[in-house]
């Protein structure tokens, strides 16, 4: 009955994205809409003592300047600030009192009725501040950090320890023990935060918002702005990347409904490149794990530790250490998750939070582990499946990590590997080859989907979700298609608009199972009705046919048992007087909590290392990668191939810098902050491995946009120990540290 499912069709929003017709936040337009430009904190702690205003508010074309003492009235309980995906704590509030939490945040807004005559202002605004001592350092504030909820207590705490770790690890044949530190990160998406916000009269507002989740957005601004719900709409039909960084409001849509309501007029508000490090970022970690093996490469015991960074004021945390013991067959395992709390805007999810950090310090210790054993580091992988969930003590819907790993050794040529460090070579290069598995769950979310049928044989299909570039469009419409027994190019898709059915953020790898699901239920629905319709025809050839026995196919209400016996929709549509059939139905997933649900990958890398320079290249990765039903393998390759380009900045580049005197960020830009670009690219390979499920879901869909990057790092760090003999725990490994 599928069509397109499994297919690498092209985006359906390929050709409105490259020729510019798509319209992103910052583009839509209408006549007198002013502009916003941030001014913000230079300092990281202390009190705004005074705002100076007057010389910007000189400026020929200035409208106003709002900081806290002059803005409009805000909500003022923390409730109000609390979004979807908000952690424990009290949300951050622009201009809302005169306290500096961070350095970089926003401290005043300048509208205006040119972009450039606001953003010259906000260089004329003078600030004046009570400063505070202030602490930005993970390593100094490592000893104060507490501990982020006890083990079990959410499903972002560590999980429950088994066994006796810690009496287990002295006693075991082969010990390792290590220290691993990743840096704060930056999501750095190619488009700018951005808001547009239409004054449509009368209070409605239209709000064109940078966002992974309308509806998440438009209920944050109605409680803010104790506004009812019906007069915010909030569209986000493009995004160019989010990568977690739009999971949560972001600041600018807050300042520019405010600037909206105080002026009563459009406003749009971009951030600049700089601005964007003032929101969250993925929290520098330090992790020690410990790792005992018995002489066979079986594991006794695992320990594995974590300080994370979140602000003064909200807890963020996700779950690093669990995986550890969730990968491992191993009966001893035990996990401590503390959290620094530093002066610094709240840390937040990006792309794979958790298992790309966590997974890399346990990947890169089975690596040192196995180098202790004399072991290959693929072999003693194998020794230590598991094909249980230890963590929860339960089976896996579905889970081919073997498969991965046979398929990723052979594509990538592992057996040719000489297992010795330094062993390998090409002129004066020296060659090394590392591996790593992956992990990522696999959740789904309640979601609502409406399908509206045409008698002329189109459908259109909406749903509140967002594409934030993974292809969610395109997935929709294949889904749709398929269900619906239609061409691919009779389908339209609309979403992301907070009045379409509703959607959770658009997160978590959790879309393309949900919505998909969701459009099966909407389609059914809309079978059904067709099936009532068909049955009232004279003779209708499915009299007697039941709901379950028909399907839809080539535009027809076939007979499952016997295809002669067809109706087409359009037929029946017509002898029934309807010109449209409109369906909108809630799905959820019953999860018993009887199996775990997860995604896996095995990552195979190639570096050269240049011994004289220390230059490193990453010549090939191959991404095996098993992720149930896959959609779309051509969007679906895109997103591991951008997780892999994403692994490779995290190993090599990636770094947000700190100068700790002044608290604030050094290199705030994509020219300092480096990212990999073409040159750092080379030969990647995504390889899907067959995995059938049919428990998780009704269509056996996993999702994939995170499991690409989980990993990586790894595999790259290991690939450079291999070639160089040198370990490097700390990311990112640049040049200096190979020296
Ligand atoms: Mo993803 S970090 O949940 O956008």
């Amino acid at each position: 009955m599928t069509s397109y499912i499994g297919t690498p069709a092209s985006r359906v929003d390929g050709r409105a994205k490259v020729t510019g017709a798509a319209k992103y936040a910052g583009e839509f337009n209408t006549n007198g809409l002013a502009y916003g430009s941030v001014v913000t904190s230079s300092i990281a702690k202390g009190r705004i003592a005074g705002i100076d205003a007057s010389e910007a508010l000189r400026v020929d074309g200035v409208i106003d300047v709002l900081t806290h003492e002059n803005r409009p009235r805000m909500a003022s309980t923390d409730g109000a600030y609390k979004d979807e995906v908000a952690p424990e704590g009290s949300p951050f509030r622009p201009l809302y009192d005169g306290r500096i939490r961070f350095s970089g945040q926003p401290v005043a807004l300048v509208v205006a009725e040119e972009p450039e005559i606001a953003r010259f202002a906000a260089s004329l605004v003078r600030v004046e501040y009570d400063e505070e001592a202030h602490v930005t350092d993970v390593y100094r504030q490592r000893d104060e950090a507490v501990a982020s909820a006890k083990p079990g207590e959410n499903m972002f705490a560590p999980p429950k320890p088994r066994g006796t770790a810690e009496q287990a690890f002295p006693g075991a044949d082969v010990r390792h023990q290590g220290e691993y530190y990743v840096p704060i990160e930056h999501h750095n998406p190619m488009e700018l935060y951005a808001s547009t916000v239409m004054w449509d009269g009368d209070g409605k507002l239209t709000v064109y918002d940078k966002t992974q989740g309308v509806q998440n957005v438009q209920r944050y601004v109605c409680r803010v702005f104790d506004t009812k719900p019906e007069d915010v709409r909030v569209m986000s039909p493009f995004m160019g990347g989010g990568f977690g960084s739009g999971l949560r409001p972001q600041y600018q849509a807050v300042l520019a409904v405010l600037a909206a309501r105080a002026l009563k007029r459009s406003v749009r508000l971009v951030l600049t490149r700089q601005q964007m490090y003032g929101l969250g970022y993925r929290p520098a970690m330090i992790q020690r794990i410990a790792l005992g093996a018995k002489a066979d490469g079986t594991l006794d015991a695992i320990t594995h530790e974590a300080v994370t960074v979140t602000s003064q004021y909200e807890d963020f945390y996700r779950q690093e250490t669990g995986w550890s013991g969730l990968l491992y067959k191993c009966a001893n395992a035990k996990y401590a998750h503390k959290l620094a709390r530093l002066d610094l805007a709240t840390s937040c999810d990006m792309r794979a939070p958790s298992a790309a950090t966590g997974v890399y310090a346990l990947e890169c210790a089975m690596d040192e582990l196995a180098v202790a054993l004399k072991l290959d580091p693929l072999e003693l992988r194998l020794r230590c499946y598991s094909d249980r969930d230890q963590n929860a003590d339960r089976p896996y819907s579905s889970k081919r990590l073997r498969n991965c790993y046979r398929q990723g050794a052979e594509a990538f040529g592992w057996d040719k590997r000489s297992s010795q460090p330094r062993s390998m070579r090409d002129g004066s290069e020296l060659v090394g080859w590392g591996m790593a598995t992956g992990i990522w769950d696999a959740m789904q979310m309640p979601i609502a989907v409406r399908i509206v049928l045409s008698a002329n044989g189109h459908a259109e299909v909406s749903c509140a979700t967002s594409d934030i570039g993974t292809g969610t469009y395109t997935i929709m419409a294949q889904v749709a298609a398929d269900m619906l027994g239609l061409p691919l190019d009779s389908v339209s898709i609309r979403l992301g608009d907070s009045t379409l059915p509703q959607s959770p953020v658009e997160g978590g790898s959790w879309i393309a199972a949900s919505v998909s699901n969701g459009i099966a239920t909407a389609s059914r629905a809309v079978r059904t009705e067709l099936l009532r319709l068909a049955k009232q025809m004279p003779n209708s050839p499915l009299a007697d046919a039941a709901p379950d026995e028909v399907a839809l196919a080539d535009g027809k209400l076939v007979s499952r048992r016997d295809v002669s016996r067809a109706v087409s929709i359009v037929d029946a549509m017509r002898h029934g007087a309807v010109d449209r059939i409109e369906q909108e139905k809630s799905t959820s997933f019953p999860n018993d909590g009887s199996h775990a649900h997860n995604t896996h990958s095995a990552i195979f890398a190639e570096v050269k290392v240049d011994e004289q320079l220390g230059v490193i290249r990453v010549t090939r990765v191959v991404n095996a990668v098993a992720a149930g039903r896959i959609l779309n393998t051509k969007t679906a390759s895109s997103q591991i191939m951008g997780g892999v380009v994403w692994g490779i900045g995290m190993a090599l580049h990636e770094e947000t810098l700190i100068d700790h005197n002044l608290g604030c960020i050094m290199n705030p830009n994509i020219a300092e902050y480096h990212v990999p670009v073409n040159a750092d690219v080379h030969d990647i390979k995504v390889i899907f491995v067959d995995e059938p499920d049919d428990t998780i879901n009704p269509l056996g869909i996993k999702g994939v946009g995170e499991i690409g990057i989980v990993g990586v790092a790894a595999a790259i760090a290991n690939a450079i120990y291999h070639a160089t003999g040198k370990r490097v725990r700390d990311l990112p490994i640049t040049l200096d540290k190979l020296q």
